[in-house]
């Protein structure tokens, strides 16, 4: 099978190609690097299954030969970065997704597309089912992130109906494993790197809202089941394991052995106060529930930025060669 991922060299696009990998398809890798890196595809350079190619797909998605799947994870995802990329953030998620979805119908493909549980909004429902509409500020600072991802699911939806394209969208929930960016401003690689440099942890308000934050092999094994099944979806893809941003710094501190404190900052705008899937379809329609423990997987995070601070953030970038390389797609 050859698939093709749109922000193959993001935190979750680089975990869905080295599954791919490891499964045994072929894949082809596009993406702009605006807020993902070469370096979370470093250890697939030079596969014979695996290309990367830099492009922007608001701009054009162009591929050769036959493709099976498009998983569609083009998108700035942490509030730092959709805030300071509105535009962008605007353009992938109609303009880019209509070109993946575009490539889907010419290639007679199946296409997934990352949609997100901040669809839901500030929600008034919880958990929140795939039947629930959601509760979105459009002129809030968050609006160009949230109706992006609304007006993706309805662009797939009018695929499926006009071009009869076989869609799926998954509504992902908060993930965290290793490759996330230590100062992508997301709670958890925050509250790490903070607690990992002694610094105090910053969390916002008075740390009673909620997220449900789950484990990244998790989540790839659940966005898989769900592109190897005929499901049009939505569906909620998340662990329900609901904490407080509270006692997540303080669970933080704990696991890392930091002397850090929590300090108390303002809260942003149209911050979302609870916030769990209801994953009663994903059970029933694809048999998946998350299996690793959130303590673990804590663990393994942590122990991922430790090495990083050691080795990664203050190693040289890639020789000139192996970034020709990968620029040339070879
Ligand atoms: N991580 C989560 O908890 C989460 C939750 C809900 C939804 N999602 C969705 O999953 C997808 C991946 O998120 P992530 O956490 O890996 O974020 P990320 O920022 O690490 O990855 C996104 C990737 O898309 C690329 N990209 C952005 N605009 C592009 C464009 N115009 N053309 C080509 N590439 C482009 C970026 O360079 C980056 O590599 C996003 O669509 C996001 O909305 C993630």
């Amino acid at each position: 099978m050859r698939a093709v991922v749109t922000g193959g060299a993001g935190f979750l696009g680089s975990h869905l190609c080295e599954r791919l990998i490891a499964r045994g398809d072929e894949v082809l890798a596009l993406d702009n690097l605006s807020t993902g890196s070469v370096d979370n595809l470093a250890h697939l350079i030079g596969h014979d299954r695996f290309r990367f190619v830099r492009v922007d797909v608001t701009d054009y998605v162009h591929v050769v030969g036959d493709v099976d799947l498009v998983l569609h994870f083009a998108s700035p995802a942490s509030p730092i970065d959709y805030l300071a990329l509105p535009i962008q953030t605007l353009k992938v998620g109609s303009i880019g997704t209509f070109h993946a979805l575009g490539l889907a119908k010419e290639k007679k493909a199946r296409f997934l597309l990352a949609s997100t549980s901040e669809v839901y909004g500030d929600p008034e429902v919880h958990p929140q089912p795939e039947s629930y509409w959601g509760h979105v500020n459009p002129v809030g600072p968050r609006g160009v992130y949230d109706e992006a991802k609304r007006f993706a699911e309805a662009a797939t939806l009018a695929y499926r109906q006009t071009h009869g394209v076989d869609t799926g969208i998954v509504r992902i929930f908060n993930t965290f494993g290793p490759r996330m960016r230590p100062n992508d401003g997301r709670a958890i690689p925050n509250f790490i790197r903070q607690a990992l440099a002694g610094e105090p942890v910053t969390v916002a308000g008075d740390g009673t809202q909620t997220r449900s934050i789950c484990y990244v092999d998790d989540l790839v094994t659940g966005i898989l089941a769900l592109a190897d099944s005929e499901h049009a979806g939505p569906v909620n893809v998340g662990n329900p394991h609901e904490i407080s941003m509270d006692a997540l710094a303080r669970w933080i501190i704990e696991l890392t052995g930091s002397s850090s404190r929590v300090e108390y900052i303002a809260r942003p705008v149209d911050d979302p106060t609870v916030r769990q899937p209801d994953t009663t379809l994903a059970r029933e329609l694809l048999g998946w529930s998350p299996q690793v423990e959130i303590e673990d997987a804590l663990r393994r995070t942590i122990a991922w930025f430790r090495e990083q601070r050691d080795a990664r953030f203050d190693a040289p970038p890639l020789s000139p060669d192996a970034t020709a390389h990968i620029l040339a797609g070879s």
